[in-house]
């Protein structure tokens, strides 16, 4: 039984993830959803991502962060040089969530099963990208919305996506 892989990310409105270095929003409610969604889960990261949250993770995370140097010392978890070897370590787990950044979620799109993405209605500009979600290969499953308020300059819905197998499409 091999894990099934899910990617997690915020994305502007253009398709945008960071403007280069943190994430650009401050969205309390999706930060709750992230927590909830993450906790006790096996994390794929990239080295980056991972040490910009350092200090973030809780006991019950185990995070396998993406690296050439495999001397690299990660508490509770490993240094992984690839997302096969991540997804063969994860075997034993129902589930390996991704958490960025730009470069993990390329290397980690083709493998991945489904998405989570908080589409946030801001227009960045410019920044590190998301890879394309292409209507060909995902479903929109799910989706919750959030008004702007008071405590979310933006508005934004979180949609999951289940990659459309040619099975599905035959049918
Ligand atoms: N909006 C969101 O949801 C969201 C989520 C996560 C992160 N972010 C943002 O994304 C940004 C970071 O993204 P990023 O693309 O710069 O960095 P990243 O993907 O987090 O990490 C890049 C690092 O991963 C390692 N790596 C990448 N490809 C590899 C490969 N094929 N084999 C082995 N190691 C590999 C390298 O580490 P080494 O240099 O150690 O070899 C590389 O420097 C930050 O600004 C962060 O805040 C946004």
């Amino acid at each position: 039984m091999s894990a099934t892989l899910t990617l997690i990310a915020a994305v502007s409105a253009d398709g945008y993830i960071s403007r280069g270095s943190g994430v650009p929003w401050d969205l309390p409610a999706d930060r709750v959803h992230f927590r909830q969604y993450t906790q006790d889960k096996w994390l794929l990261l990239g080295r980056r991502t991972y040490e910009e949250m350092l200090g973030w993770f809780k006991p019950g995370h185990h995070p396998l962060v993406l690296t050439h140097d495999p001397k690299l010392i990660v508490p509770n978890g490993k240094a992984v040089s690839s997302v096969p070897e991540a997804l063969r370590l994860a075997e034993c787990q129902r589930e390996l969530v991704c958490c960025g950044g730009a470069e993990i979620y390329q290397a980690a799109m083709t493998h991945a099963h489904r998405l989570i993405i908080t589409e946030v209605r801001e227009i960045l500009g410019s920044g590190l990208a998301f890879p394309k979600i292409s209507k060909q290969d995902w479903a929109s499953v799910s989706r919750r919305s959030q008004a702007r308020d008071d405590d979310h300059a933006f508005s934004f819905e979180i949609v999951t996506y289940q990659r459309i197998h040619r099975m599905d499409l035959a049918a």
